[in-house]
């Protein structure tokens, strides 16, 4: 494994559509040499910065650390390459493992075949150096392996995050249908919103996107509350250089404006309340159970950022009264907001009532979205109804 100083290229894996963000959030850190690609940033990277960029990245899920390519076109190819590679740099008889794959290519067919392939060379490649075998563990491997394969181009990574990061760690339970903390970190973004305005949620949930804006706002770094991060079981890992990077002071802002989630379900807020709490933004965010309909945004303007409820993931009978519900709250009630509408359903959207003034295309998942803003102004409640867009 690496030395402090050796420099090495890493890979930050997110969701379509935020490699921008994701890009910013590393030059930020001090990265070089910062490349995008489809769901994912390239960049250059020193240990520190491999344990800065888990415990700091707000749109990243994981980050990546390539350690071996090859070319290969069939499964025996695959084998023979991963079975002659020298395992003993990373594993031990005695370490867990796990070996995830990711495939784009016309000469393989199932990525779970060929993460088990190579799951099957390495533990070859033990049983025959000393006659015991690492054992597999799928749920909480001591070191996770991803196979990237693209075309005949096979990559072997070394995952450094471990668990996903979206799993912070704050949210113990989920409404129906949460969003993902790492998308949520990119709505914010994408917004615009640097805690210099109010920032609201009528349709709140268990509160992710109030929760991901105002650790934003306040300063708070996501890993905060994370347990653990894969490269602690690594045979490099340096606990004197990590508890320097988490132990760094960072100034904790106060936040001037109002932080609020609301939402008509009283078992969403009962989470959101509690997921705060686990947060230690309790103090931070106001959550409300109210209807958007009922719902008084305070004066000032600021950011509003929904998520409704859309067919896909939640059993909703008509979207578009949602939609066209939620462009009339805003005409009515929102002059100086800014409001952004997360959906997956690309008709519904068009029902909202207002000019979008910014389109986006964003996946949940695989589940395509659209993140369209609309800015209020107090003449908006004239606009048209269904504006085509
Ligand atoms: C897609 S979920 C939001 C998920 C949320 N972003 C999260 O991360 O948990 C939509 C939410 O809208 C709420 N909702 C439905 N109708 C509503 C209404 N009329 N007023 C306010 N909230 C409503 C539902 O209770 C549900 O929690």
């Amino acid at each position: 494994m690496s030395t402090d100083k050796e420099n090495f290229e890493l890979v930050a894996k997110t969701f379509r559509g935020l490699e921008e963000v994701l890009a910013s959030e590393l030059r930020e850190l001090g990265a070089e040499n910062v490349k995008i690609r489809k769901r994912a940033v390239v960049f250059e990277s020193d240990k520190e910065l491999m344990y800065r960029a888990n415990f700091h990245l707000r749109t990243a899920l994981r980050v990546l650390k390539p350690v071996f390519s090859f070319r290969a076109r069939d499964e025996d190819q695959l084998y023979k390459e991963a079975y002659e590679f020298d395992w003993t740099k990373f594993l031990s008889n005695k370490t867990t493992f796990a070996v995830d794959g990711v495939l784009n290519s016309p000469y393989f067919n199932h990525s779970q075949y060929i993460a088990l392939k190579v799951k099957d060379a390495i533990a070859d490649q033990f049983r025959e150096r000393t006659g015991l075998r690492p054992s597999v563990d799928t749920g909480s491997p001591d070191v996770r392996l991803n196979l990237h394969i693209s075309g005949d181009n096979c990559t072997i990574l070394l995952d450094s995050s471990g668990e996903s990061l979206h799993k912070r760690g704050y949210r113990t339970a989920g409404y129906t249908a949460p969003i993902n903390e790492v998308l949520a970190a990119g709505l914010v973004k994408l917004t615009g919103w640097r805690g210099e305005s109010n920032f609201l949620d009528p349709m709140c949930g268990s509160g992710t996107i109030v929760l991901e804006a105002a650790m934003m706002a306040a300063n708070i770094p996501p890993g905060l509350y994370r347990k653990e991060f894969g490269f602690e079981k690594w045979g490099d890992f340096d606990p004197s250089l990590y508890e320097n990077v988490t132990g760094e002071e960072l100034p904790e802002r106060d936040i001037n404006y109002k932080i609020i989630g609301s939402d008509i379900s009283p078992g969403a807020v009962k989470i959101a309340r509690a997921n705060a709490k686990n947060a230690f933004l309790h103090r931070k965010v106001e959550f409300r159970i109210s209807s958007i309909d009922d719902f008084v945004p305070p004066e000032g303007g600021g950011i509003v950022v929904v998520n409704p409820p859309y067919g896909e993931r939640i059993k909703n009978n008509d979207p578009v009264f949602f939609h066209s519900l939620i462009g009339d709250n805003l005409k009515n009630k929102y002059a100086g907001y800014r409001a952004w509408i997360l959906s997956g359903n690309t008709d519904a959207i068009k029902h909202v009532g207002l000019k979008p003034s910014k389109k986006l295309v964003l996946y949940n998942g695989p589940l395509e979205c659209r993140f369209h803003e609309f800015e209020v102004y107090s003449g908006s409640k004239k606009q048209k109804k269904n504006y085509k867009t």
